[in-house]
């Protein structure tokens, strides 16, 4: 094993989740402004190469062992196929995820599968179209359906779902399991955090596990079945004595920042080491200046070390992140 990216609360990070873009085809409430974040210029974007090359670096350097690609929404970077091409040559045998919107999963999915993805998380938070339109402020429901199900044949399983819980839709979760537990994918309820653009998250108005646990226990019989590994965010209940699981992200009320072994890239290319850290570590002028591996990887684990015990949210003097969820990438 190599020396990995240790925190000062020793702390390993294995999971690198990049944003490569701010750009989307939806505008979650949650996570978005309804007019959408600031367009990134293209050169101040990492290219697919320069992905690549951190890619590579973050898994023979520095420990890394999975590697998840975000945005914004990924697939309008026209070039996402060559960025999986490349990390995947960068980095053999490493298994590359998307988490995505679905939007234009349709088209691509068999391509991205070709080019080494090897599964994908889809955000779908209610299947009532008027609902889905008010909170995503778009209209398009029937193209995330037709994502979720090209993703399948495409055999980009086993599928995710990642539904945050709020209000407007709590009652649309029971029905959104059931067609989970249909369509062969594994849901999971996110608490919502305070990553909003318009920064209408409340404490005591947020929808808690607890909360969503009695919605989804009016229709289900739900018994608690624990985490796949002790990082993984989400607890599964098994529903209706199994084998179908339902996943709960409890970020709020339960938190697993103590447990946490990601590490952050954003799109113009600096390591955030915390959701909720705004400390960023620009890598991009290293790459561009010529540094060479060594250079790079001492610096993203300096990077590391900054950061923060957790996310705080109920401490006096939490302060929110500057960027918004789309900003980066969950
Ligand atoms: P899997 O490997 O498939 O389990 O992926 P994942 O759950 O790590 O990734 P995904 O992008 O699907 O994220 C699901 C939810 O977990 C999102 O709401 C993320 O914001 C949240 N999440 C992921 N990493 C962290 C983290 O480090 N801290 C907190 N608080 N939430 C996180
Ligand atoms: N709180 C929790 N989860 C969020 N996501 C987006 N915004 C928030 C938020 N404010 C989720 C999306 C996506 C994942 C990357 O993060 O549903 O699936
Ligand atoms: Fe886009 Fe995802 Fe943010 Fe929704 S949650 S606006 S789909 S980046």
């Amino acid at each position: 094993d190599v020396p990995g990216l240790v925190d000062r609360f020793g702390r390993v990070a294995r999971d690198l989740r990049i944003s490569i873009t701010s750009a989307c085809s939806l505008r979650c409430t949650y996570c978005m402004p309804a007019e959408g974040l600031p367009v990134i210029p293209r050169d101040e974007l990492l290219s697919a190469t320069e992905l690549a090359r951190l890619v590579g670096i973050a898994v023979r350097d520095l420990g890394v062992r999975e590697v998840r690609f975000t945005g914004g929404e990924p697939l309008t970077r026209g070039d996402l196929v060559e960025i999986i091409q490349r990390s995947a040559d960068a980095a053999p045998g490493t298994p590359l995820a998307l988490t995505t919107n679905g939007i234009g999963l349709e088209k691509r999915a068999q391509a991205l599968a070709d080019a080494g993805l090897g599964r994908v998380n889809v955000s779908l938070d209610t299947l009532d179209r008027e609902h889905f339109t008010r909170l995503t402020r778009r209209d398009r429901l029937p193209a995330v359906l037709a994502g979720i199900a090209a993703a399948h044949r495409a055999g980009l399983g086993p599928i995710k779902i990642n539904a945050v819980a709020m209000r407007e839709t709590l009652h649309d979760a029971p029905a959104l399991l059931a067609w989970a537990i249909d369509h062969g994918c594994r849901l999971r309820f996110i608490e919502q955090m305070p990553l909003d653009a318009d920064e209408t998250w409340k404490r005591d108005n947020m929808v808690d596990a607890d909360e969503l646990l009695r919605v989804l226990g009016e229709r289900f019989v739900l018994e608690p079945v624990g985490r796949d590994d002790p990082s993984a965010p989400a607890e599964d209940w098994l529903v209706d004595g199994g084998p179908a699981t339902v996943g709960i992200i409890a970020s709020v009320t339960r938190s697993f920042c103590a447990a946490c072994d990601r590490t952050r890239l954003t799109a113009e290319g600096s390591v955030r080491s915390c959701l909720f850290g705004d400390d960023e570590t620009d890598l991009r002028a290293l790459l561009r200046g010529g540094a060479d591996d060594a250079t790079i990887s001492d610096r993203w684990r300096a990077a590391m070390w900054g950061k923060k015990a957790g996310h705080g949210i109920d401490d006096d003097d939490f302060v929110r992140p500057m960027r918004s969820m789309g900003g980066i990438g969950g």
